[in-house]
């Protein structure tokens, strides 16, 4: 292993959200944070030398996208994803969610109906209500530890939708979808004539034997009616960078797309996002060829534990990101407990599984991405917590959830 992801970095007076804004979001600072989408880890030299060159210049004056910015994207999708995409199809935006925003905006009107796949990424909804549109739950279904799209009831939403909202792969629950189920779901969105905004931002963190398939790779109409969204930021840490790709092969709507950027002067990307994203996609594949087996080992290590000593909390097994979801309705609790169980009794900051819709009513989302030793100590402190019967002081739960986590 050239990398060593056991190394623990004190993110500590950073002003990162999850560790120095606990306070803020759940009364309480003397927690182990393992919520918001951000890894403990470094990103890895091979970024931050590049970064720290163009920092050492001095000079950040307004700032285009070279050539190589561009190959080094074409060239990662075409190794990591076997997707061929040409340069003219890549527009950034300062991250994902603007982009979500931006395409609902400038793609469909106030009451029209948007569809979702909750419990998802709790972003999505909150978009489609501040947004004036009409949200479609097209809820998923656990079927025997699996999570599966509910068909019938795709289809019928689809027959009120202007736009389906797609998480892929799912965070939280951590689905990556196989190609029939992305095909299914493509036969639908043709027939309704859905525009898609296909949020792909997970797509590198992926556990052997699955694979990642872009939505936009399954047919040529997907592809005609895709927006799909892609970033470093998960994969390599860089969330602050604030720079994402939106791969959109249509050129009607690429360029209404860029259009609306223009309108709102945003087409110029941060000096250090351009770095950063250009370098991890040149230089990171090895960092990540490491990163993902630590990870799967960390889901691993969580796994055996709730099965050794709180079998009342299991682990839908995941496919893929850094988050994993907790199955924790035989614990008996109500939604205002559990969060409350996990803040005041076991000293731990995770995603309360209700923000995420329906269908996250008792679970929890924990962000995996850290050290082996601090996600151990974390679960001994849920044994600790187990064991204590003292009352849960209902409402002591988390206050409130940022934007972006
Ligand atoms: C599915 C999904 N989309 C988007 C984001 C955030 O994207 P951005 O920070 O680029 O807006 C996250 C972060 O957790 C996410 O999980």
């Amino acid at each position: 292993m050239k990398y060593d992801f056991n190394k623990k970095v004190n993110r500590s007076n950073t002003s990162c959200i999850k560790w120095d804004y606990l306070n803020a979001f759940f009364g309480k600072n003397d927690l182990n944070a393992m919520w918001v989408a951000d890894m403990d880890f470094k990103a890895p030299p091979e970024i931050l030398k590049p970064i720290q060159k163009r920092a050492a210049h001095g000079v950040f004056g307004y700032t285009a996208k070279p050539d190589e910015f561009y190959s080094a994207v074409i060239s990662w999708f075409k190794r990591r994803y076997d997707w061929d995409i040409e340069k003219d199809w890549i527009v950034t935006t300062p991250g994902v969610v603007p982009a979500l925003n931006l395409t609902m905006q400038e793609f469909t009107k106030a009451g029209d109906g948007i569809i979702i796949q909750p419990p998802v990424y709790f972003p999505f909804k909150d978009s489609v209500k501040l947004n004036e549109r009409i949200l479609l739950d097209n809820t998923l279904v656990l079927r025997d530890g699996h999570y599966e799209v509910d068909w019938e009831d795709m289809e019928k939403k689809a027959e009120s939708a202007e736009m389906f909202l797609f998480c892929s792969p799912h965070n939280p629950v951590s689905r990556v979808w196989t190609a029939e189920e992305l095909e299914r779901l493509g036969n639908i969105c043709e027939r309704h004539d859905l525009l898609v905004f296909s949020d792909e931002i997970h797509a590198d963190i992926i556990f052997k034997p699955h694979k990642h398939i872009p939505t936009a790779k399954i047919s040529n109409n997907l592809a005609n009616r895709t927006i799909a969204a892609y970033a470093t930021s998960k994969t390599f840490n860089l969330a602050g960078l604030q720079l994402s790709l939106n791969i959109i092969p249509n050129e009607n709507i690429r360029e209404r797309f860029k259009l609306t950027l223009e309108r709102l002067h945003l087409c110029m990307s941060n000096i250090f996002g351009i770095v950063g994203t250009q370098a991890a996609y040149d230089y990171g594949e090895q960092w990540l060829d490491e990163l993902l087996p630590y990870l799967r080992q960390n889901c691993l290590t969580v796994r055996n534990f709730l099965n050794e000593n709180i079998p009342e909390i299991t682990v839908i097994e995941p496919e893929g990101t850094f988050l994993l979801w907790l199955d924790c309705r035989n614990l008996g609790l109500d939604d205002e407990k559990l969060a409350a169980f996990f803040v005041q009794k076991a000293g731990l900051a995770l995603t309360n599984g209700i923000m995420f819709g329906p269908g996250g009513s008792g679970f929890m989302r924990m962000n995996i991405g850290c050290p082996e030793r601090n996600l151990i100590k974390g679960l001994k402190s849920l044994k600790k917590a187990m064991a204590d019967d003292s009352p849960i002081l209902a409402g002591s739960g988390p206050v409130n959830a940022p934007d972006d986590c």
